[in-house]
């Protein structure tokens, strides 16, 4: 754990929170935003100091391996929901509302919102579309949750879109995009993340609305950013977005110390004495000396998993 400048576990640090992120926005202070799925993760994006973890429907692509996010249901966005919010302390948790899970009526995307915070560990939800769902998003946010949007390219609509496309790239479909946006913000969602849209239209959006924007592959004028975990992190080596930056290689090293085990244990040096409990001790009740991987380097009770 450290206590360093920034990291999230520093005694100075404090939660944050939608006013928070709006002030950022006014003092003009960038915010970060990086998916998370899962409680280990949380721990270490929130230990770096990010603003936002967002529990993404895109779970149903790099944790499920599956070619969209159609198929995720609200049990699995709670289920990651509840483990991202046991891994984080002080970043301001967004939870997806998947698909079909709010578009049907304002009814059941008010209680699906609803079962995101009680349940999900949620402090916020997001959703997709523009002046269509902004009736939904007044509701939501009328019953006291707060409503991150999502506009441009937006996932759900993969088949209506043609596939994962750039949208806005004329003059008339950014106006569109630019519209969209703005019956996000005046229905009174807190911010909104502008997805695959081009750098000026993403510049003229953020300009235009109060909320934070947070973009991405919408270039460097928005509010924030956000990407994908697994991408930024080079767990998904498949696949290269143009918008993404790689800032590790872990696909590459994960593998490489998977294939140094194998190695070991085909071999026999895995495990060595150090990586094991000892011997039988003696049956007049004698200690033993103590073996170090015994009692000083074997977990203690509770604090991992494996025998004791
Ligand atoms: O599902 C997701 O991860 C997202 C981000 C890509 C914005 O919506």
């Amino acid at each position: 754990m450290s206590d360093t400048k920034g990291s999230s576990r520093s005694p100075a640090r404090r939660p944050m929170t939608v006013p928070r992120l709006l002030e950022k926005k006014a003092r003009g202070e960038k915010i970060s935003v990086i998916t998370a799925y899962d409680a280990t993760f949380a721990r270490i994006f929130d230990d770096a100091g990010v603003d936002v973890l967002l529990v993404g429907d895109s779970l149903g692509m790099v944790i499920q391996g599956r070619d969209s996010t159609l198929p995720v249901t609200m049990d699995e966005m709670i289920y990651h929901g509840a483990a991202v919010a046991r891994g984080s302390r002080y970043a301001h948790l967004v939870v997806d509302l998947p698909f079909m899970s709010y578009q049907p009526n304002v009814e059941l995307a008010l209680k699906n919102a609803g079962r995101l915070l009680s349940e999900g560990g949620a402090h916020a939800v997001k959703l997709e579309g523009g002046a269509e769902i902004a009736p939904t998003i007044a509701k939501i946010v009328s019953a006291g949750i707060p409503v991150m949007g999502h506009v441009g390219l937006t996932p759900q609509s993969v088949h209506a879109m043609g596939g994962f496309r750039v949208q806005g790239k004329t003059r008339e479909a950014a106006n569109r995009v630019l519209e969209e946006a703005r019956a996000v913000a005046e229905a009174g969602a807190y911010a909104i993340v502008l997805e695959g849209i081009p750098n000026d239209l993403a510049r003229e959006i953020t300009e235009a609305i109060d909320i934070p924007t947070i973009g991405i592959g919408a270039g460097p004028h928005c509010d924030g950013q956000v990407l994908v975990s697994y991408d930024l992190l080079g767990l998904t080596p498949t696949l290269r977005p143009k918008f993404v930056k790689r800032y590790a290689e872990l696909f590459d090293a994960a593998k490489r110390a998977t294939e140094t085990y194998v190695r070991e244990v085909e071999e026999g040096s895995f495990p060595s004495a150090e990586y094991t409990f000892g011997e039988i001790r003696s049956e007049n009740g004698s200690e033993e000396p103590a073996e170090k991987g015994d009692s000083e380097t074997a977990p203690q009770k509770g604090k991992g998993y494996g025998p004791r």
